[in-house]
């Protein structure tokens, strides 16, 4: 009986210093003891097959200093799976014939680019492959300017729009679609990459994606591509073919304004899900958690009326890197 009641001290007394979790479920665990239940439910959106990443765009043609590392910074805070590009990341002139300059515009890159802290996958624009000589270069630098991947069962299909250069595409590249696709048939969705947005009329060259349009029609599909510097949305087939805004390149255009901005873009497809949720993310609404405002007039004046003698304290506004490419003379295009 003295042993009981010894029990019953150490439960009573260890209840007391342990919460209780009156919910539970996976890795959640709460003292809340219900109903009613201060949530709605605890359907957590973690199932582990979703997939999350983010693609940054053209930064060529008179890059802004510090938007693309501004975009970085922003990535590794919102941690995408990994990080795709549009093309034309590297500021060389497309019409430069020395491989000096390539290395350093794409030096520099990878000085931005290699603070992420997850993968960042290349693709090829117009001012990546702008002659045979660059072509070279490329392929020495960057492996193959056409090439796939899968992860979490989705094909990633990037496509080179100057091969060769300038605007064109191989009968080798069409033959590699071809059996890409093939190899693929059964992935749960297909992203498709490529730097000029052949899809569109606009393009001179939209009779080259013809082909290819054909070749994605069975399965779910969505395309992103850039080089036009302003944002626009196709839709194809019941499919997403979209044209990005920019990631610090050139924004002097003839485009409506508010499809000019700079953004990275957020996929997500979960797992269960039948569509990818995609969302422009503008930089200029990413603010990192110690931004200030300047202090307001008003409350400036209010201070100043009750205390005039008081020296209202200005706070400061965070101001961006100040980095970027050396300036260069050359006349730039998209
Ligand atoms: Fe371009």
């Amino acid at each position: 009986m003295k042993r009981i009641f010894l029990l019953l001290v150490v439960i009573v007394a260890a209840s007391a210093v342990t919460p209780v979790f009156a919910q539970s479920s996976g890795e959640f665990r709460s003292d809340v003891k219900g109903p009613p239940y201060p949530w709605t439910n605890l359907n957590f959106s973690n199932e582990p097959g979703t997939l999350r990443f983010a693609i940054v765009s053209d930064r060529a043609g008179w890059p802004r200093a510090g938007v693309l590392e501004r975009a970085v910074d922003v990535l590794n805070r919102l941690q995408p799976e990994f990080v795709i590009s549009i093309g034309d990341q590297a500021d060389t002139p497309d019409d430069e014939t020395s491989v000096p300059e390539f290395d350093r515009e794409h030096n520099f890159l990878d000085g931005i680019v290699g603070k992420l802290t997850m993968p960042y996958f290349y693709v090829a624009g117009n001012h990546d492959i702008y002659n045979a000589l660059a072509a070279r270069q490329y392929h020495k630098r960057r492996g193959r300017p056409y090439y796939s991947f899968v992860y979490k069962n989705v094909l990633f299909l990037v496509l080179c729009t100057e091969d060769p250069p300038p605007d064109q595409i191989s009968t080798r590249q069409i033959a590699y679609i071809q059996k890409t696709l093939r190899a693929n048939p059964s992935v749960r969705w297909t992203f498709v990459f490529l730097h000029r947005p052949w899809f569109s009329p606009k393009e001179k060259n939209h009779t080259i994606w013809k082909k290819m349009e054909s070749m994605l029609s069975d399965r779910p599909h969505t395309v992103f591509a850039g080089h036009w510097h302003h944002y626009e949305p196709y839709t194809k087939n019941g499919r997403k073919y979209i044209v990005l805004a920019t990631t610090g390149g050139d924004i002097r255009r003839k485009a409506p304004q508010d499809t000019i901005f700079d953004e990275i873009v957020w996929v997500t497809l979960r797992e269960k899900g039948k569509e990818p949720a995609i969302t422009n993310l503008t930089l200029k609404g990413m603010l990192p958690w110690d931004f200030r405002t300047p202090i307001s007039l008003d409350e400036k004046d209010n201070r100043q009326k009750r205390n005039p003698k008081e020296r209202t304290p200005e706070r400061k506004t965070k101001a961006a890197p100040k980095q970027g490419s050396p300036p260069r003379q050359s006349t730039s295009r998209k």
